[in-house]
């Protein structure tokens, strides 16, 4: 979704006050805020108190170490050693054996039998989003039918697997293309699964993850996604609710918690890629190949919403590959751990922000663009030198190429805390080609290891 600016964002709130009764939250694409919803904002209000994490360090050492233990294990510690690794890699590859180069790949990529152990997936999150279980506590749900039907979706389709009250763990018969109608309005307690099937959410809309918690989205590919006209829409076991144009994000997160993005591949939507919005909090993004797309990840949609002070995300081993302008991500208020990523190209500038986030930069590698007034790896919007000189956004073990220059504000003391002594020296950038090696989603085949 876009940011509201200047006399948009004052129009706005003159429509919220206008219609408080009907729209509580502008964006929300509610169009009738009946009892049903009421209950999933309240519920999801709580959600974001209980999930925030008074003590992020506790979540981003725990990250760090885990990696430094992958690293060791690999036995790469140094550039030309990662390099090896990396021939290594790719002779056993072709011998069709296994390596995983990062914790949370490491818990379950290499085990042959991970068909018959899928749920072991839900271990394996790390980050502000590691207490999600997504579908683990249900049973499977097979999809077989690639059609969509927004009011009145058949069994056997994803809509009707998304929208049942109960937890879920949704797979795919085979291969296939699923060209959404209207957004597709998730509820609490799913993992959508796309191992051993080539599937793509494309041509159509796409996910709204909106006033829920606990969803895994894992291995599949999200693409061309534009905007829904809106209408009746199946959102509930029992419920159908009217909705206005859906925005084109390929995930749209709305006040909603425990949610882990991982081995997605995704490009060209026609607005943001992820948006992380609205008091949503306790998310991971990890493993995800990202191209083609200029507005990426926006994280906070209003600097009026002060309840985003909230959110933490972890954006942790992703490759923000071609064609990439701005915005990865982009940040209002809350927390962000941006680890272990490898940003090949950016048009603008890599992450943004304003409304004094905190911006946690460790061990990512930044390839500056050719274009000399590109530079710049941050950008602090609308905001005088004087104000963001107080905000933590810190780097620590970046590889900064190509004249990548990397402006950092706040306290030295901030990154302590994030950063004590005895990880740092696993935690270089220049180990990131390694460690994002197997980003986007995966080709797996049953019997041997993804
Ligand atoms: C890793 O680094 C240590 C010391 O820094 C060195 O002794 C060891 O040989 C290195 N391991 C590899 C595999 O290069
Ligand atoms: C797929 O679902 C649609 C309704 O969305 C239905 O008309 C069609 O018959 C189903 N196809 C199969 C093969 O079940």
């Amino acid at each position: 979704m876009a940011a509201a600016t200047g006399n948009q964002g004052f129009s706005l709130c003159l429509l919220c006050l206008l219609f408080v009764v009907i729209i509580p939250t502008p964006q929300a694409h509610i169009a009738e805020y009946d009892d049903y919803w009421r209950e999933r904002e309240l519920q999801a209000k709580e959600n974001l108190e209980r999930e925030y994490n008074p003590r992020p360090e506790e979540v981003t050492n725990h990250l760090n170490d885990r990696v430094a233990a992958t690293l060791t294990e690999l036995g790469s510690n140094g550039t030309a050693t990662s390099r090896r690794s990396l021939a290594r890699l790719g002779r056993k590859r072709r011998e069709t054996k296994c390596e995983a180069t990062n914790p949370i790949d490491q818990c379950w990529r290499c085990d042959p039998n991970w068909e018959k152990n899928r749920k072991r997936l839900a271990d394996c999150a790390l980050g502000f989003g590691r207490g999600v279980t997504g579908g683990k506590n249900g049973e499977i749900y097979v999809v077989t039918n690639c059609s969509d039907d927004v009011i009145n979706p058949a069994p056997g389709t994803l809509r009707h697997a998304v929208t049942r009250n109960v937890p879920l763990w949704i797979i795919f018969s085979r291969g296939m293309i699923i060209r959404l109608k209207e957004e597709l309005i998730m509820t609490c307690d799913k993992t959508i699964d796309g191992r051993g099937a080539n599937v793509h959410i494309a041509y159509g809309a796409s996910f709204t993850i909106q006033f829920i918690k606990n969803v895994i989205i894992h291995n599949i590919h999200i693409h061309h996604i534009i905007p829904g006209k809106g209408g009746l829409i199946q959102d509930g076991a029992n419920h159908i609710g009217l909705r206005t144009r859906s925005d084109g994000d390929g995930v749209s997160i709305f006040g909603a918690t425990n949610i882990w993005l991982d081995h997605l591949s995704i490009y060209k939507c026609s607005d943001g890629i992820i948006d992380i919005i609205q008091g949503s909090t306790a998310i991971t993004i990890s493993n995800c190949h990202i191209t083609d797309h200029n507005d990426v990840m926006l994280f906070g949609s209003s600097d009026s919403y002060t309840q985003d002070e909230k959110m933490q995300v972890t954006v942790a081993f992703n490759r923000f590959g071609k064609n990439l302008v701005q915005r990865m991500p982009r940040a209002r208020f809350g927390f962000v751990h941006v680890v272990n990523n490898d940003y090949t190209f950016w048009n603008m500038y890599a992450i943004g922000g304003s409304s004094h986030p905190t911006i946690i930069s460790q061990g990512n590698r930044f390839r500056a663009p050719r274009n000399i007034a590109a530079k710049e790896v941050l950008k602090r919007e609308f905001t005088a030198p004087e104000v963001w000189k107080c905000w933590d956004w810190r780097s620590d073990g970046d590889v900064l190429l190509n004249g990548a220059i990397f402006i950092q504000s706040g306290s030295p003391d901030a990154i302590k805390k994030f950063a004590p002594e005895k990880t740092i020296k696993f935690m270089s950038g220049h180990k990131v080609p390694l460690i994002v090696h197997y980003s986007g989603a995966l080709t797996c085949s049953p019997g041997k290891p993804c």
